[in-house]
């Protein structure tokens, strides 16, 4: 199935497909994947860029398949982890493009998680002012959020994501299949994700998570392939009407403000992406009910999901002068205030800018 992320203005250009299905990487791949590439414009030539563990699972399977839609791959092998976002590997990169001789017109193809398509499509991004991209992902929090929307970028020793650049895919590819694979820590975290879209823009998908999470969890297709068709088609809803985060597409940093300290106090060990917005969508909802936009029973309910689905529920114990250093950070905050994204109720947000002294009297009544 397809979804089409519709930019619009001067923008509509760079509009693409999302397709999503199951075993559609494969060595006979045809039909819909193919016509996809074919549109996108891919030929010829394509620099992919992976990690070890992806490649050794599926670097085969993936040359064949490539193999089988004429293109002619340069592969790319960098080492797993976030280490991995840096202006080492972008390096690294550039000199393989140079190398090769890579022209404006050919292709860079991100084939692994959120990291891969971080860092490559930045690469994409700048290599002569921007050659094509494609994402193929193959990790859960890939496939329903970084591979979606054209946030591209890598880290620097003073912060994460600090260096990016929007800049879109000229076609998404998810095959549900590559998360046989995936441990199940990194499918959890990727689940937190998806509690968020629920969570702040659509009450119906959350009661569907509260009633499927087992199921979905145990990596059930069916469900895996739902709970991704919808979270794309949210996050691509949201990045059509606003594309450069001037105001709605904030809405997707439910839980990110507290996450985000979080991920630094950990000094992004430890603790996982997801697993800190989980733990941010918890303080968020508790900021929410304290200032009166969802009951206790709404905040129950996002500590309940994201506590069944095995994702951290409680809120780590750092003081809150380190929690507030953290948060000042943050690229949302203007002087002492920070803006967050409350719940208000399932599946409605409200924004609010926070005064940093309120913040933290909060953290040192609940911690
Ligand atoms: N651009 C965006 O909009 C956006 C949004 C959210 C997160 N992010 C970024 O995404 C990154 C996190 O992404 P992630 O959670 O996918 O982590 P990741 O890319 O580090 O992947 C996690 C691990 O799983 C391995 N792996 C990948 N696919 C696999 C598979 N099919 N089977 C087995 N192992 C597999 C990887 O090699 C890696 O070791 C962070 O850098 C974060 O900042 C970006």
């Amino acid at each position: 199935m397809k979804i089409r992320v519709d930019l619009s203005g001067s923008a509509k250009d760079n509009s693409y497909d999302i397709l999503i299905g199951s075993g559609i990487v494969n060595a006979e791949a045809a039909g819909e994947v193919i016509d996809v590439i074919k549109q996108a414009g891919l030929k010829g030539r394509a620099c992919v860029i992976t990690t070890e563990t992806v490649n050794g699972l599926y670097g085969r399977l993936f040359k064949n398949f490539l193999k089988n839609a004429r293109i002619e791959p340069v592969v790319l092998v960098l080492p797993d982890g976030e280490s991995t976002k840096s202006i080492k590997y972008l390096s690294y990169i550039y000199d393989e493009l140079i190398k090769n001789r890579f022209e404006r017109g050919e292709f860079i193809i991100a084939f692994g998680g959120g990291v891969i398509g971080d860092i490559a499509g930045y690469a994409a991004a700048t290599y002569l002012r921007g050659i094509n991209f494609i994402q193929i992902p193959t990790t859960l929090l890939a496939d329903v959020d970084s591979s979606v929307g054209g946030k591209t970028g890598i880290d620097h020793p003073g912060g994460k994501n600090l260096i990016g650049a929007f800049y879109q895919p000229k076609c998404v590819i998810i095959d549900v299949n590559f998360l046989d694979t995936l441990p199940e820590r990194e499918l959890k975290n990727g689940f937190a994700e998806v509690i968020k879209y629920g969570a702040v823009l659509d009450g119906e998908f959350f009661i569907y998570l509260e009633n499927n999470y087992e199921k979905i969890l145990s990596r059930d297709k069916d469900g895996l392939t739902h709970i991704i068709r919808r979270s794309c088609a949210i996050k691509a809803d949201v990045v059509n009407k606003d594309e450069k985060e001037a105001g709605l597409r904030s809405v997707l940093n439910f839980g990110h403000s507290l996450g985000h300290a979080v991920e630094t106090l950990y000094n992004y060990k430890t603790v996982k992406h997801g697993e800190a917005i989980a733990i941010g969508m918890i303080f968020a909802s508790m900021v929410s009910e304290d200032l009166g936009f969802c009951t206790g029973e709404t905040l129950n309910r996002i500590k309940t999901l994201i506590k069944n689905s095995g994702l951290p529920a409680k809120i780590p114990g750092f003081t809150p002068v380190e929690y507030i250093n953290a948060m000042k950070l943050d690229k949302k905050v203007e002087s002492r205030l920070i803006k967050f994204v409350l719940v208000k109720e399932i599946g409605g947000f409200v924004f609010k800018e926070l005064d940093f002294d309120y913040i933290h009297e909060f953290l040192k009544k609940i911690l």
